[in-house]
């Protein structure tokens, strides 16, 4: 069992600087992409505050499956193109989303959701799959978490996959 444990007073610079460096721990050394993705989604429901969901969809052909995650059970294909994923794996940019209602044709897994970040997993010049986030509060999401979970997406690119 690992224990990893936030610092409430860290900066949010640090305090992503740790969360790369435990996703590196969990990963580096292990080869099984699946493994790896039920343990980052793990870690970062333990240590990121206000999220309702945090995990994985991979790219599967011309869709999006669902992938290891935690939070309520989610739709499983979305297709390149729709939601907040989709978008993100079909520009293959990350999406940060203050108000989830205002984003045209945002896909409502959990109504709780008020706010989102979608982050493109990139191997090479391809998308593999995208780390999604959620939160129950508004615009919970700003540039230094995308820039800490970007980190992060860029870090794991080698250490996931797409299927079994
Ligand atoms: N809201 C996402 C769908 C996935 S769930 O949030 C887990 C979207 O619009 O793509």
């Amino acid at each position: 069992m690992y224990a990893y444990a936030a610092d409430p007073s860290l900066s949010p610079q640090a305090f992503y600087a740790e969360l790369v460096t435990a996703a590196d721990g969990l990963t580096k050394d292990e080869p099984d992409g699946i493994a790896n993705m039920a343990n980052l989604a793990a870690l970062i429901w333990q240590i990121v505050p206000d999220l309702n969901w945090a995990g994985f969809y991979r790219r599967v052909g011309d869709e999006l499956v669902l992938g290891p995650f935690c939070g309520k059970p989610a739709c499983i294909r979305i297709p390149l193109g729709r939601g907040v994923c989709g978008t993100a794996a079909a520009t293959g940019t990350t999406q940060l989303v203050p108000d989830v209602h205002a984003f045209p044709g945002h896909i409502a897994c959990d109504a709780e959701s008020r706010s989102e970040l979608v982050v493109p997993v990139i191997r090479g010049d391809e998308v593999i799959a995208v780390l999604d986030l959620d939160s129950p509060l508004p615009a919970r999401f700003g540039p230094e978490e995308q820039a800490g979970f970007e980190r992060v997406a860029a870090l794991i690119a080698d250490r996931v996959c797409r299927t079994g």
